[in-house]
């Protein structure tokens, strides 16, 4: 059943623009849909008689948001890298364990090792676990494969993902994480195979290729290439830019079109300025930053050059395994400068910008029916309460799918 009536909604954030404000919030709301989409949005007292027939779930005066898109997850992978942690809070840092062959070599070695069946049920339930915490889109991205089989089945697994539970998933090749270890000094040669083999192979399976472009992973120069191949195959596209050095890697996304262009931690005014002007998402990983001990991203000066904000977990085992938006929202409040309200739009707005999904991140006539009711009275209250799940009901495609 895929028609739904939300009454007694006491704030609907709707993020539609031609509403009042950044959230767009009808007091007193109700909200309708049919067939998975919405079809009525707006104050009760206005709700349509011929809408009253449609199976009614009762808020109460709670909240209601848009569900949460999450638009970088490497939400695949082997084995775990907890020990790293431990390293990291004793002092190593994140380029002193990948220059000593752990970081992300260490899950690719775990990756190839694990049948693909449990590499899907171990990422299933990490998504059932985003679902249970409002989000209903998600981006998972290959990476820790690096040949063309593993990363054939990173992606079968995300697909898998997608089939057995009710999150909707967006898939990204990104063969170009690091070079892989069997390749040693042989960086072209990789390069030479993500372009040769990869992106044809994954042409038709992903929506997006991504490059992680910065110190110890790829040039812009190599980047560049990777690009401009996966571009020519009809791929959007997306890179991780000016994480651990600023290396170029945003001006190239700029100059390319990129959907989105993701950290941003070291960029610099200019990049801001060029971000801005192509047009790509800057998505924002606040999470990183904190479990690397490093300063947040620059959320504040990309929000105010008008540049469209995305913030996301990057559910990854290295850097940031976590799979909660809401402490994405509150993190981005507390630690990354956003006030609340564009924290809110960022997680769910935003998200669906970086996933060129127009019809996503809102709630208004023809959006899909994404829709998280809160287990409080506000909004606000996500960033208000870190570490409280605030999360009620959830409903993907207008089905109640998390009581
Ligand atoms: O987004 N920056 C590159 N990739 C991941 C980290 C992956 C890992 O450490 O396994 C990231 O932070
Ligand atoms: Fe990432």
């Amino acid at each position: 059943m895929r028609d739904l009536l939300i009454t007694g909604i006491g704030r609907l954030v709707t993020n539609d623009p031609q509403r009042d404000g950044l959230l767009g919030i009808v007091a007193d709301a109700a909200v309708a849909a049919r067939d998975g989409r919405i079809v009525w949005a707006g104050p009760e007292a206005q709700l349509l008689r011929e809408l009253r027939d449609l199976p009614e779930v009762g808020a109460d005066g709670r909240a209601v948001i848009p569900g949460f898109v999450d638009s970088h997850t490497h939400l695949v992978f082997g084995g775990d890298r907890v020990d790293e942690f431990g390293r990291r809070m004793r002092g190593e840092t994140y380029q002193q364990i990948m220059e000593a062959g752990g970081g992300i070599a260490s899950t690719v070695a775990a990756t190839r090792d694990t049948p693909t069946s449990r590499l899907a049920s171990d990422a299933a339930g990490r998504a059932r676990r985003m679902l249970g915490t409002g989000t209903t889109t998600v981006e998972i991205k290959s990476g820790y494969g690096l040949d063309v089989a593993t990363e054939l089945r990173m992606l079968e697994a995300a697909r898998a993902v997608g089939d057995v539970t009710p999150i909707e998933v967006v898939t990204t090749f990104l063969g170009a994480h690091v070079v892989p270890p069997e390749y040693g000094e042989d960086r072209a040669g990789y390069v030479d195979l993500v372009v040769e083999e990869m992106i044809p192979a994954v042409t038709g399976l992903v929506e997006f290729c991504d490059v992680f472009c910065d110190a110890g992973a790829f040039t812009v120069d190599e980047a560049r290439t990777i690009l401009e191949a996966a571009a020519a195959a009809g791929l959007g596209l997306r890179l991780h830019a000016e994480q651990l050095a600023h290396t170029g890697g945003a001006a190239l996304g700029a100059e390319l079109g990129a959907a989105a262009i993701d950290h941003l931690d070291e960029a610099t005014d200019a990049d801001v300025a060029a971000i801005a002007q192509a047009g790509s998402v800057a998505v924002l990983l606040p999470s990183v930053s904190l479990l690397l001990g490093s300063p947040p991203p620059p959320a504040r000066r990309l929000w105010d050059a008008g540049v469209p904000v995305a913030i996301a977990t990057d559910c990854n085992p290295g850097t940031s395994y976590v799979e909660n938006m809401q402490l994405i929202v509150a993190l981005a409040t507390l630690t990354a400068g956003l006030t609340p309200e564009e924290s809110l739009w960022a997680a769910t707005r935003g998200g669906a910008m970086a996933l060129r999904r127009p019809d996503h991140g809102w709630i208004g006539p023809g959006s899909v029916a994404d829709l998280v009711m809160l287990e409080a009275e506000s909004h606000l209250e996500i960033p208000y309460r870190p570490g409280t799940d605030l999360v009620r009901l959830v409903v993907k495609a207008g089905e109640v799918v998390v009581l």
